[in-house]
């Protein structure tokens, strides 16, 4: 089974692989579309804050499925729930009423203060319809003229990867050789409240549509008051705001969502990966009625969204957030590690940046970002580098003081070795 393909699959480690890892990665890349460039190493178990490989070697999970593994790998709590709807009804379609929805439903519009939820499963879909809901909205309550509405969006944003949230990307990995492109969609620099006025001044303007912080992008963060003035640039001409919280959201950044950080409230919420805490792709939009009632039955929908299952795991999952206060863990656990990372030597990483637990480093541009990931990993750390020079930081919000300070000492020893 071992083929010549192995040196080129495994380019970025210096260390021999064992032939059960090789034949692994080999396995994948034969009958795997290429559409990914994996860190090479080989996991079957996770466990809190660490993954495990086909060796038995550990390493802490400092990218916690791109933030979607907040609760800590196969978290007790949704293993149960997970076990027992498993065996009892997993899927209806929302042909008909289940008994759990409406009980999640109640629970994360109480938690994040919206009148409803519209569920989804994976992040993408959840941006897809909010964009759909803002240009209904603008139909039918701001009387945009028919197939007139504008989107905005800032640049560097990433929602994913179908065709309605690329044709709003700014990245050519992202969008080149997939045109056409869906039509008005329009694009200002993040950060920028005067390109913004100008651009949502456009009475055919239906929302805007934004990350607090850029999480792909390489963890951004804005202007401080900068969201502030974005809530009142939207009110003022009669826009949406929309906040792209599915990675941002729900307790990583220290706040149950991050735009909580600045007391502001959008007219629409998208969440997915830790809804779900990692067990099923779950994802949602929070709206308040006025918005969220433009769609009406049979206009929007999904087979699998909110099925039974995913309804008791993101429950689970809401309440292990709150009741662990994992908010207040990132935000404490947060600050502590970025202290750390800003005593890494300058010539190698010259800025460190985050909020809570998303965090990242850009790194000096003459190194290679995968090749310093395949090095944490050989050293007992993994993650995943955005575009070339940026690595993330983004563990588990259940890691503590002493594991910081452990897993701490692995970056730093990686990254001295460029110094
Ligand atoms: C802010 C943001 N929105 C949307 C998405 C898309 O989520 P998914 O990959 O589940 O489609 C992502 C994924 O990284 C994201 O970070």
């Amino acid at each position: 089974m071992l083929s010549r393909l192995q040196p080129a699959l495994v380019r970025g480690f210096s260390s021999k692989k064992s032939p059960k890892v090789l034949s692994a990665i080999e396995r994948e890349y034969r009958y795997g579309a290429h559409n990914y460039k994996p860190v090479p190493v080989v996991l079957e178990k996770g466990e809190g804050i660490y993954v495990y490989d086909v060796d038995g070697k550990r390493y802490f999970d400092f990218l916690s499925g791109y933030s979607s593994v907040s609760q800590g790998h196969c978290h007790p709590r949704l293993q149960k729930v997970f076990k027992e709807q498993a065996g009892k009804l997993t899927m209806t379609s929302r042909a008909f009423h289940t008994k759990d929805l409406g009980k999640y439903e109640e629970y994360i519009t109480k938690l994040l203060k919206f009148d409803k939820v519209l569920p989804m499963n994976t992040g993408a879909e959840a941006c897809e319809t909010a964009i759909k809901l803002a240009r209904r909205w603008a139909y039918e309550v701001k009387k945009v003229p028919k197939n007139q509405a504008k989107m905005v969006f800032a640049r560097g944003n990433f929602m994913g990867r179908t065709i309605a949230v690329i044709s709003a990307s700014s990245d050519p990995d992202n969008y080149g050789g997939y045109g056409p492109f869906v039509p008005n969609m329009e694009l200002v620099p993040y950060d920028d409240l005067i390109a913004l006025e100008k651009s949502i001044s456009d009475p055919n303007t239906a929302a805007f549509m934004v990350e607090p912080i850029q999480g792909e992008a390489g963890v951004i963060l804005p202007s401080p008051g900068y969201l502030k003035a974005v809530r009142e640039l939207c009110t003022k001409y009669n826009v949406l705001m929309i906040a792209d919280e599915v990675q941002t959201g729900l307790a990583r950044t220290g706040k149950m969502l991050c735009v909580d950080h600045d007391s502001v409230k959008p007219d629409i919420v998208t969440l997915g990966k830790a809804l779900s805490g990692g067990y099923y792709p779950v994802s949602a939009i929070l709206a308040n009625d006025p918005v969220m009632l433009v769609i009406k039955p049979g206009q929007h929908g999904s087979t699998y969204g909110g099925n039974p299952l995913a309804a008791r795991i993101a429950t689970e999952a809401l309440k292990i957030l709150v009741e662990e206060n994992l908010a207040e863990n990132a935000a404490k656990q947060g600050d502590y590690l970025l202290e750390k990372l800003k005593t890494l030597p300058k010539d190698v990483v010259p800025e460190v940046r985050g909020k809570g637990l998303l965090t990242a480093i850009s790194i000096n541009p003459k190194i290679d970002g995968y090749q310093l990931c395949c090095r944490l990993a050989e050293n007992g750390l993994i993650t995943k580098n955005t575009h070339a020079t940026n690595i993330r930081f983004a563990p588990p919000l259940t890691i503590t003081k002493p594991e910081i300070d452990e897993a701490f000492a692995v970056i730093e020893k990686v990254i001295k070795s460029y110094a």
